[in-house]
Formats: C-alpha cells, sequence, structure tokens
C-alpha cells in the first residue's frame, strides 16, 4: 500500500464517525462471498480478521489464504489481528495477501518494537493491542511507532466473550497523550457498551457476536450505530 494510501485511512478512520469492524471468527466461512457482500450492504467500511496460532492463544484460526481470499472478493479495508507468537516471521506474508493494517500483540516474547518497524518498512498500517491485564504504561513509549492502538475488552482468543471496561481506562489514556492514534476496542461490543467505547475515543468498533449471532447483519448494525451515535 502506498503512503498516500495509508495516510487517507487514518485521516478517514481518524476524523470520521466510529466505525463497526465485523470480526471473521464467528461469519461462515463456507460462503464468505456471501457474508461479505451482506456486510457491503450493510455500509460497513473495513473488515476485523482473527488470525489465532493456538500458541500465543488456546485457540486457532486462519492464516495468510482467508486474507487473500477475502482481498479478492472485496475493496473493504483489512484490518488483520494477529493473535500469534511470532508475527515477525509472517509481516511480508501477510503484506503480500493484502492486509491494510497489521496489529501485533504488546505480550509476544519477540521484540515488539523492531516488529513494528518491520510493519512500517512495508507500508501498511501498524497496530499495536494489548490484553485486558496489560497496563497501558508498559507500551506507551511504543505508541509513537503505531497508527493504531488496540485496546482489548476480553483475553484475545475466542469470541462471545463478556466486556471488560478496563479496555476503556486505556482507550482515554491514548486519546489524551496520542490524539493522532486510531483506537481501536475489541471484545464483547454490542449494543449495551458501544456507547462507552467511543465516549472513551474509541474510532473503530469490532463487533463479532453482536453481528453474526443475528440474521439480520445490516439490522444489527444499524442497532449498534444508533447505540454509539446517542
Ligand atoms: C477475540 C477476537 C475478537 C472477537 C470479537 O480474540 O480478537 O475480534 O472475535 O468477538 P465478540 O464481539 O463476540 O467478542
Ligand atoms: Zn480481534
Amino acid at each position: 500500500m502506498d503512503v498516500n494510501r495509508l495516510s487517507e485511512l487514518n485521516q478517514l478512520f481518524r476524523d470520521g464517525q466510529p466505525v463497526v469492524l465485523p470480526s471473521l471468527l464467528q461469519c461462515d466461512f463456507g460462503n464468505l462471498e456471501r457474508e461479505i457482500r451482506s456486510l457491503e450492504e450493510a455500509g460497513i467500511r473495513a473488515l476485523h480478521l482473527d488470525v489465532m496460532d493456538g500458541h500465543f492463544v488456546p485457540n486457532f484460526t486462519y492464516g495468510m489464504p482467508i486474507v487473500k481470499a477475502v482481498r479478492q472478493l472485496t475493496e473493504l479495508t483489512i484490518d488483520v489481528h494477529l493473535m500469534i507468537s511470532q508475527p515477525s516471521k509472517y509481516i511480508s506474508q501477510f503484506v503480500d495477501a493484502g492486509a491494510d493494517y497489521l496489529t501485533i500483540h504488546a505480550e509476544i516474547s519477540e521484540d515488539v518494537s523492531s516488529v513494528l518497524e518491520q510493519i512500517r518498512h512495508h507500508g501498511v498500517g501498524v497496530g499495536l493491542a494489548v490484553n485486558p491485564a496489560t497496563h497501558v504504561s508498559t507500551v506507551a513509549p511504543l505508541l509513537g511507532k503505531c497508527d493504531l492502538f488496540l485496546s482489548m475488552s476480553v483475553e484475545a482468543g475466542f469470541g462471545g466473550q463478556t466486556f471488560d471496561p478496563i479496555a476503556l481506562e486505556k482507550l482515554r489514556f491514548a486519546r489524551e497523550n496520542y490524539p493522532e492514534l486510531l483506537l481501536e476496542v475489541d471484545g464483547g461490543v454490542n449494543m449495551e457498551t458501544a456507547a462507552a467505547c467511543t465516549q472513551a475515543g474509541a474510532m473503530l468498533l469490532v463487533v463479532g457476536s453482536a453481528i453474526f449471532g443475528h440474521s439480520d447483519y445490516g439490522e444489527a448494525i444499524r442497532s449498534l450505530r444508533q447505540a454509539f451515535a446517542r
């Protein structure tokens, strides 16, 4: 992705209305094209792809082939959430597969700063995520290297968990200290929690079960938008 497109995306998401990103974890992977078309019809602008390696998190999902398949199906922005232990090994492959943003976790044992630089070098959006138990002070020095900060409101690994409001404090901290950052929240975001997320500064709301648990995705997305528009 060229640097202008990245800065356009950053500006679009930072300055516009909060954006709902459906997380492709609980969708119907056997009908991926149909799923994506119904999300597009609901006015979705970006998709959140949950990559899990069964090592960093006790769950396993998918890798580059699914990112590539999604890229070939849609023009939507692809936000890839790497819940993997050794992202440095796969950055170029996820970029080649079509990721627009790559978010790694602060809790990995690799050198986080150098992996963030590696992502920057590939010209895609640089994201850093923290689980609920990770204090934001441990990542503050790294946020200057990022385009996106993901404050997890559940422990990474599974959809359908309960929202942990500790994520909100970190969003508020980031909003006050890093006004250029895209702020994202992920996990248990629904009708009841969405407004608190946007009030704390989140521009990107990742939503799984509050969309894919409903038969009418458009209706679920409209209700979420109304919840935080209030
Ligand atoms: C969890 C994932 C989330 C999850 C969100 O590790 O990163 O994106 O799929 O699903 P819900 O909205 O159901 O918590
Ligand atoms: Zn996620």
